[in-house]
């Protein structure tokens, strides 16, 4: 059995298909695209989507996922849950080609109580489309997740949707954005009126008017377009608006800032686009953006070195498991993205982890939500692999080399309840369960140092039915769930002189979480400041990464 991460690559390397050149590498990496889009629920994210995928020629009528979303609840069980209350729980994945480029669409769950998973979903993407609804602007989900963004310093595109609707004034709407999630925006289109008197919008980078028309949203609709502000085509269209309009654009141009691409880069500055998802409106120039200027895959940091997507050697790592629901198979797609060299189905891959070589053939693409099975791919590509619980959030995958990827967090949980087993005979398969939903990312749990009963960490108290649901029907485990006494929990750290006596002091307060790391559980906020002002030399931290476990 070869050893050393070359010699192991040598070794699988023979039982695959020829790899690639890094020129071929090269190319396709520099034709991806890696996005998510992100919203408070109910500002368009799923027209928008649906849109985008117009284009894409992933599907051929507006409706198409929308009526797919309505099928999923029907067919999958969660499927009883999901239909109950109406909610996708599911991150999902399209892939489509733009413009000469491939195209990666992550959705996260519109619903705040699976935002988990969504958080998990911005650490495998290079961009992210943020959609805001004009009559209501920054609305709380927005903040949190833009903050999420933030750990990674992921540009932000931004949509302003629904200006059919009667909606704020742009400029209170941009200086919102500003103000309250802290990034400069850049505005690429204008809007012309809003509401009834919706005109259309003013491509400034461009000097391009596109008129808007009603009532063509569910297609791929060629909007009728004036080059040239200044030109007397746009002075007769605009007519008596024309003044005022020539005169805020004026003062917008003053007084905004431009788009500028290292800015974008490093997410400090938004572009921003206005328009209507329904009326499919302004959503094109934002793709043409978005697939122009975010970035192809960069390199990503792993505990050991830097991986860049164009090296030869196939990397990546898992930032989300999927059960599926049906309590008679346990099997579960995990979502890998692609970090560096090239996929192909039936090549042998190594599950860091486990230390266990994998031959994978059945592997799957998401062309627009359904499932095909990968042939190959590319860093920024999203692929499925199909598991039996093997296979846990952050794991790595490679050819040979042990890598872990960095970034892949544990968010600190904000609601927290106490679990009891009813019949204490299945006391076991309650600590089983528990594990591996946790592995799943479903919830977070913690074991007590000095009590018997887990607690469970959740972001929303919805993942506590979830938690509940699964345990009795997958596990046996029929469960209370109690007030936990918890208000925050963080991830601590020291050396040991400083961790013994702290750990003496605080046992009662002390937990394990599912990966074995060492966790205060703080009873409120005031008794987390104190405690961390009193412990010397001991590290609190918000969130815990993953390959820290390993
Ligand atoms: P979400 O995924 O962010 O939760 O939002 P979604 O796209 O489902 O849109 C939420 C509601 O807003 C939907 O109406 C949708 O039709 C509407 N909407 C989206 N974009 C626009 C727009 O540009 N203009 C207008 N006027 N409405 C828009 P609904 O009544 O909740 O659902 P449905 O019955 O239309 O499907």
């Amino acid at each position: 059995m070869p050893t050393s991460p070359t010699a192991v690559a040598n070794s699988l390397r023979l039982e695959t298909t020829k790899p690639a050149t890094r020129d071929d590498i090269r190319r396709s990496v520099a034709r991806r695209r890696t996005f998510a889009i992100i919203s408070h629920p109910d500002a368009g994210k799923t027209t928008v989507t649906e849109k985008l995928l117009l284009f894409g020629n992933a599907i051929k009528l507006a409706g198409t996922v929308k009526a797919r979303k309505s099928r999923r609840h029907a067919a999958s069980d969660w499927m009883a849950m999901e239909k109950e209350r109406g909610i996708s729980v599911t991150t999902s994945v399209m892939q489509f080609d733009y413009d000469g480029r491939v195209v990666n669409l992550l959705d996260t769950p519109g619903h705040e109580d699976f935002s988990e998973d969504t958080y998990r979903t911005l650490t495998a993407v290079d961009a992210a489309l943020m959609v805001i609804d004009a009559a209501k602007g920054v609305e709380p989900r927005t903040v949190k997740l833009l903050e999420v963004c933030r750990l990674r310093d992921t540009p932000i595109v931004t949509f302003i949707n629904k200006l059919d609707r009667e909606v704020r004034d742009p400029i209170d709407l941009i200086d919102e954005i500003e103000d309250v999630l802290q990034i400069e925006c850049a505005p690429v289109t204008w809007p012309i009126g809003a509401g009834r008197s919706f005109r259309g919008v003013y491509h400034l980078g461009l000097d391009r008017l596109i008129r808007y028309t009603p009532g063509v949203g569910d297609r791929v609709h060629d909007y009728a377009v004036i080059d040239g502000l200044e030109s007397e085509a746009a002075a007769a269209w605009l007519a008596d608006d024309y003044a005022s309009f020539r005169d805020e654009v004026e003062l917008l141009r003053g007084a905004s800032h431009p788009f500028d691409r290292e800015a974008f880069l490093e997410g400090d500055r938004s572009p921003v686009f206005f328009g209507t998802a329904l009326g499919n409106f302004g959503v094109r120039e934002c793709l043409d953006h978005l697939v122009q200027h975010s970035p192809p895959p960069g390199a990503r940091d792993t505990l050991e070195r830097p991986v860049a997507p164009c090296e030869e050697l196939f990397s990546g790592f898992v930032f989300k498991v999927q059960a599926n629901m049906d309590p008679r198979h346990r099997d579960r797609m995990a979502f890998l993205r692609v970090c560096s060299g090239r996929y192909r189905q039936g090549m042998r891959i190594r599950h860091v982890r486990l230390g266990r070589t994998v031959k994978v053939t059945d592997a799957v693409t998401f062309m627009a939500g359904d499932r095909v099975r990968a042939a190959e791919a590319y860093a920024g590509d999203i692929i499925g692999l199909p598991n039996h619980g093997s296979i846990r959030i952050a794991d790595t995958f490679s050819e040979g080399e042990p890598l872990h990827f960095r970034g892949v967090p544990n968010f600190a949980p904000e609601l927290f309840r106490r679990v009891r087993v009813r019949n204490p005979l299945r006391t076991k398969q309650l600590e089983k369960g528990l594990r591996q939903l946790a592995e799943e990312g479903a919830a977070q749990v913690f074991f007590p140092l000095e009590r018997n009963e887990p607690v469970i960490g959740a972001v929303g108290s919805l993942q506590f039915d979830l938690v509940a649901f699964r345990l009795n029907h997958e596990y046996g485990a029929d469960c209370l769930f109690e007030d936990a006494g918890v208000a925050t929990v963080r991830w601590v750290s020291g050396e040991a002189d400083a961790m013994r006596p702290f750990r003496a002091k605080y046992a009662d307060r002390l937990a394990l979480d599912g990966g074995g790391c060492l966790a205060y559980l703080a009873s409120t906020r005031t008794n987390l400041a104190l405690v961390e002002e009193r412990a010397g030399g001991i590290g609190f931290a918000s969130t815990r990464e993953h390959a820290l476990e390993a």
